[in-house]
């Protein structure tokens, strides 16, 4: 445990002196609090059940907060994406004063195959009283995220995100904005639980499940150029990916669609009010 607080340590330093600071501010720590509470419960909300018809497997499955593109096997070791920071609206009829929400990130073993540990690598997006602000977090489930508190970002601006797990014990991460050209590096080691490499996921995240705070208005988040890379060297896109949508309630509307785009891209769009804002 010593180790790890060193190399916690080691690592924030690491990313500070990689950093070069530009663009807007950080959230405002009652944002980032806002997230440090909710890994008690960040896990996917199963609230439909797919199909067991294999001759026709339904096109997407939804669930109470995560939508996007899923890989389903053995050995991912490597997820990456590319996704352009939406600007973010107040859904209509929601009152301004309420701190809406929407975070988007690459992960390992997001799925129940694998029930211990999730590697994520994501950026949260707050709108706060009509104040949008972006913040960068990696996490490996259950542990706390940490956010990344020098990258910064702006809407419209283009982020590559870069998981590799070298060990099913260890992570390294890579974000790089291609607007201010920073790119911020962080690894951990020694972690625990063990990932399994089971599934490779692209997904954008609805907080109402986990936390309570109600989906922003994003239009659409779209992951480019995703790859994933297996301990065997096989890799690939999202092509053969599973798509998830959002019902925040199992008998009420879709509140995210996602599709396939461009070959090598998912797409996730925003469809209107959940229950927080109905
Ligand atoms: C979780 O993260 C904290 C630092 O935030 C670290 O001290 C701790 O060792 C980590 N726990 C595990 C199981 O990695
Ligand atoms: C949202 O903005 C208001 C007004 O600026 C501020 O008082 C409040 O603390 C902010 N809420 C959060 C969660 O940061
Ligand atoms: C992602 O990061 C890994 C490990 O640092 C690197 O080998 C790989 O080339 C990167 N992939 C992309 C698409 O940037």
């Amino acid at each position: 445990m010593k180790l790890i607080t060193l190399i916690y340590a080691i690592l924030v330093g690491f990313i500070t002196v990689l950093a070069t600071p530009t663009g807007q501010q950080l959230p405002p720590s009652a944002l980032r609090r806002s997230r440090l509470h909710q890994h008690h419960n960040r896990l996917k909300v199963a609230i439909s059940k797919a199909s067991a018809d294999d001759a026709n497997p339904p096109a997407e499955t939804y669930n109470g907060n995560w939508a996007g593109a899923v890989l389903t096997g053995a050995g991912y070791r490597t997820v990456t994406g590319t996704i352009t920071l939406p600007p973010l609206r107040l859904p209509a009829g929601a009152d301004s004063n309420v701190l809406h929400a929407v975070s988007a990130w690459v992960g390992i073993d997001g799925q129940p195959a694998c029930p211990n540990a999730i590697l994520q690598l994501g950026v949260d997006m707050y709108l706060n009283a009509s104040e949008p602000s972006y913040a960068a977090w990696i996490e490996w489930y259950p542990n706390h995220s940490t956010y990344l508190t020098d990258f910064a970002m702006l809407p419209g601006d283009r982020v590559t995100l870069n998981l590799t797990a070298p060990s099913l014990s260890s992570a390294a991460f890579t974000l790089v904005n291609h607007r201010t050209g920073q790119t911020d590096r962080a690894s951990l080691a020694d972690q625990q639980p063990l990932l399994c490499g089971f599934s490779a996921e692209w997904m954008v995240e609805d907080f109402l499940g986990s936390n309570g705070v109600p989906l922003v208005d994003f239009g659409s988040i779209t992951f480019t150029g995703t790859k994933f890379v297996t301990d065997s060297g096989v890799t690939g896109g999202v092509a053969d990916a599973g798509l998830q949508g959002i019902r925040e309630k199992a008998d009420g509307p879709v509140v995210v669609e996602c599709g396939k785009v461009g070959g090598d891209g998912a797409t996730c769009v925003y469809q209107g009010p959940g229950v927080a804002d109905a």
